[in-house]
């Protein structure tokens, strides 16, 4: 039977010219048994005729808010609290800021604000309309908020120009709702913190501390739970890399906005996973104006960042919580001394500053401590690793919930 068999799907489609691939996630979605219902915004209906999804979900197509006869058939908080997700595809630059502004003057707007199920949207528009700040930072508040983004992808455009902005396939679109539908797996039902990538510690408005970090480690575990059912925010110091489809990502520069993210985030979440390279000092006051090379040498004095993680495993309640490591020597014995100190249910430990793993690499070799026992994962892909050690952090938290089960 398909994941999506019986499920209530709403497709969003607002005024782009890959309105016309809209047809075909609906046709998808229908093959798979999935119950949908099309809402076309008044702009959309120029690119495809209403006729066209109503061929082929079999419903009629709505689209105004203040219509009679479709708020007798299903009104919009009905129709709202009828769908296990909303998709718009595609979401153009215009719908993207009202979403952001929360406004809600037409039907699909008024219902992105009354569901409360997954909402996912699939970018579609010129490549310098994407690029524009306006739009990346709408795009931005509307991922912290918990908003699945879907692309966009890269290449020709219908105005005949090339970058980034195309909506992504239907295929991509129908297997993005379908992964959101079926979670299963060892994670299933749980919420799951991760915070990734480096911070910056500003010296002055051009210089900054920090460290390698790329994110890799993080980005991958968060993948990784999400894959395992987990609803997973995302807490990312600044990285270059894609986005993944996550329930909500914050970004972040310094560890004093980690820590406030973190924090703000820790007590409705089940698991924390600290794989952040914080910076462990900041400069007391960063310069207001750039400092000038006049000295031949410079002090600069710094002060101790807040501890997010040793925070977080101090709540009670608070969230399963599993540290990092990054060690240049005695691995072991400096993680054991973390965990204790710390009071973590759980420390990952990686070698850093050497050839392989680490900082940057794709590759890690891992070494995992809890209370009483330890596992090591030999070099291997990142990606593998995180889904090992998703594994074992939902077997440990089973064990730590219900201990006679070991
Ligand atoms: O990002 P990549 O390039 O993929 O590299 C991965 C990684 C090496 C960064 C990652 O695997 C890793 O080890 N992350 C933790 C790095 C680190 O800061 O380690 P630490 O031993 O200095 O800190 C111990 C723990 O305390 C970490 O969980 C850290 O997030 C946390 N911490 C540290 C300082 C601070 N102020 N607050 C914290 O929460």
């Amino acid at each position: 039977m398909s994941p999506l068999s019986g499920k209530n799907i709403l497709l969003g489609v607002t005024g782009g010219i890959a309105a016309y691939k809209s047809a075909e996630v609906v046709r998808l979605l229908s093959a798979a048994n999935a119950s949908v219902r099309v809402v076309m915004t008044r702009s959309a209906k120029s690119f495809v005729g209403p006729l066209t999804f109503q061929a082929l979900t079999g419903y009629p197509v709505y689209s105004d808010l203040l219509d009679v006869d479709e708020e007798a058939a299903m009104g919009h908080i009905q129709l709202a609290r009828w769908a296990d997700c909303l998709a718009v595809a595609p979401a153009t630059a215009d719908f993207i800021a009202k979403m952001r502004a929360g406004l809600a003057d037409d039907l699909l707007s008024t219902l992105c604000l009354a569901a409360e199920v997954p909402i996912l949207i699939a970018p579609a528009m010129n490549r310098a309309m994407w690029s524009n700040p306006a739009t990346l930072e709408n795009i931005r508040v509307l991922a912290e908020r918990g908003i699945h983004q879907l692309g966009p992808a890269t290449g020709l455009q219908a105005c005949g120009e090339n970058g980034y902005g195309r909506m992504i396939e239907a295929d991509a679109i129908y297997q993005a709702i379908q992964s959101l539908l079926s979670r299963k797996g060892s994670l299933q039902g749980l919420s799951v913190l991760v915070s990734a990538g480096p911070t910056r510690e500003p010296i002055d408005p051009v210089r900054y501390i920090s460290n390698r970090s790329s994110g890799k480690m993080g980005y991958e575990l968060a993948r990784a739970a999400s894959e395992a059912g987990a609803r997973v925010s995302l807490v990312s110091g600044p990285v270059s890399l894609p986005k993944p489809n996550l329930d909500a990502i914050v970004e972040v520069q310094t560890a004093a906005e980690m820590y406030s993210a973190v924090m703000e985030r820790a007590r409705t979440s089940d698991i924390y996973i600290g794989a952040a390279a914080v910076a462990d000092y900041a400069p007391i006051d960063a310069d207001i104006q750039k400092i000038k090379k006049n000295d031949p040498s410079l002090m600069l004095s710094l002060e101790r960042t807040p501890d997010i993680l040793a925070s977080v495993a101090a709540m009670n309640p608070g969230p399963f919580t599993v540290g990092f490591a990054a060690e240049t020597e005695s691995l072991e014995n400096n993680a054991k001394k973390k965990l204790e100190s710390k009071n973590l249910d759980m420390i990952v430990a990686n070698q850093v500053g050497g050839r392989e793993g680490g900082f940057e690499s794709d590759q890690n070799a891992l070494t995992v401590l809890w209370k009483d026992g330890q596992v090591r994962f030999e070099l291997a892909p990142k990606k593998q690793l995180a889904h090992k050690l998703v594994e074992l952090i939902a077997e440990r938290l089973q064990y730590s919930r219900n201990p006679r089960n070991e």
